[in-house]
């Protein structure tokens, strides 16, 4: 047997985790179709003569055509090949050239949250109706004038979704990705949400003060944090957005936002400018993140050491959307608590190179 460390990655099944993925802003949805392509397929989204976003299957099953390229009628969507109707239920209504619809001619309209401005789409491999304690909690500052919009950004990344959930985990990555050592780490699992509480110094995110983190994840997709901050020597209260949607299993859209608390006694202007400074900064120590899943390997064993954060625990908790709701152990999503003194200084070496060509882009 080798004494040298070996890695396994075993080859992922495709499979994708039940549970609300955000799509983006409702503002990017209106009366046009949109080709969404996601969990290895093709969806369409429109918003019908009601408002209403609905989101369908996006290959039409009697020839194939992509309904992406067919015209909303009332809530329905003609396919633009052979005409036939797709209602907002899935359920086809018209067949010009037909005396009886076929009673298999249904597609599948897939459940659609809108909240805290932006779309999610449910998934279950399962087809079950969502789950109604996991939706996406309401987020009183998207509604409030005290804060800013999401600033949001969508960029594509060509590895499985699993590197980007383990950084709830990672706590010795903080100092050399991101030049701010964790000084307290903690994580805490409890049913469908994951919680990471994060304290250490970051001059850019937080001047000469403590920057404290509460990072939420609600579900497999979509992570909320609370960010308390400085900047120019001024406190700074933000909400981040970390929301992924898989493309395939080697690949996945994420989205990060932004928002911020407005500065009380500022004019517009300032504020503005402060606001934008500050979503620029907390971009920018996001895509150091970023740099590292473009070129790393997938590990199923990570070696670890008294140090790290529970990665193994994290990802038995994110292996319970990826099983049959009745097959989840309940050791996968009972509550559990875990401190990791950060008693080991970890080496500042920030790097933040971003590869090129793979910039964001404005979601
Ligand atoms: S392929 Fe859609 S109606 Fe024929
Ligand atoms: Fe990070």
């Amino acid at each position: 047997m080798s004494k040298y460390a070996k890695i396994e990655a075993a080859v992922i099944e495709e499979r994708y985790a039940r549970g609300w993925h955000c799509i983006g802003k409702g503002t990017d949805y209106g009366k046009e179709p949109v080709r969404l392509d996601y969990f290895g397929t093709r969806f369409v989204a429109y918003r019908g003569e009601d408002g209403q976003l609905i989101v369908l299957d996006g290959f039409c099953p009697h020839m194939g055509a992509d309904l992406s390229e067919g015209y909303v009628e009332g809530n329905s969507l003609r396919c633009p090949m052979h005409s036939w109707r797709w209602g907002e239920d899935g359920v086809c209504d018209d067949i010009p050239y037909a005396k009886k619809i076929p009673s298999k001619a249904c597609i599948k309209s897939w459940p659609i949250l809108e909240r805290n401005g932006l779309v999610y789409i449910y998934n279950d491999p399962e087809d079950n109706a969502p789950i109604p304690e996991q939706m996406p909690p309401v987020i009183e500052a998207c509604s409030s004038d005290d804060w800013s919009d999401w600033q949001v950004v969508k960029m594509e990344i060509k590895t499985n979704v699993r590197e980007l959930v383990d950084n709830m985990a990672d706590k010795a990555h903080f100092g050399p990705v991101h030049g701010s050592a964790a000084l307290k780490f903690e994580n805490e699992f409890d049913r469908h949400i994951a919680i990471q509480r994060m304290e250490g110094k970051s001059p850019r995110l937080a001047g000469d003060a403590i920057l404290k983190t509460v990072a939420t994840y609600y579900g497999p997709a979509y992570m909320i944090t609370e960010m308390s901050g400085e900047m120019n020597g001024v406190p700074v209260e933000s909400k981040l957005l970390v929301a992924h949607i898989p493309t395939t299993t080697e690949s996945f859209d994420l989205r990060f936002g932004v928002m911020v608390k407005l500065f009380p006694g500022m004019t517009k202007e300032q504020s503005d400018a402060m606001v934008k400074g500050y979503v620029d900064l907390a971009q920018e120590a996001f895509f150091e993140d970023v740099a590292y899943w473009h070129t790393k390997k997938r590990v199923d064993n990570p070696l670890l050491c008294d140090g790290d954060g529970p990665i193994y625990r994290l990802r038995q908790w994110y292996n319970q959307f990826y099983v049959d709701i009745a097959d989840v152990p309940t050791m996968w999503n009972e509550p559990k608590h875990y401190t990791t003194d950060s008693v080991n200084p970890i080496p500042v070496q920030k790097s933040s190179a971003w590869p090129k060509g793979k910039q964001p882009v404005e979601a």
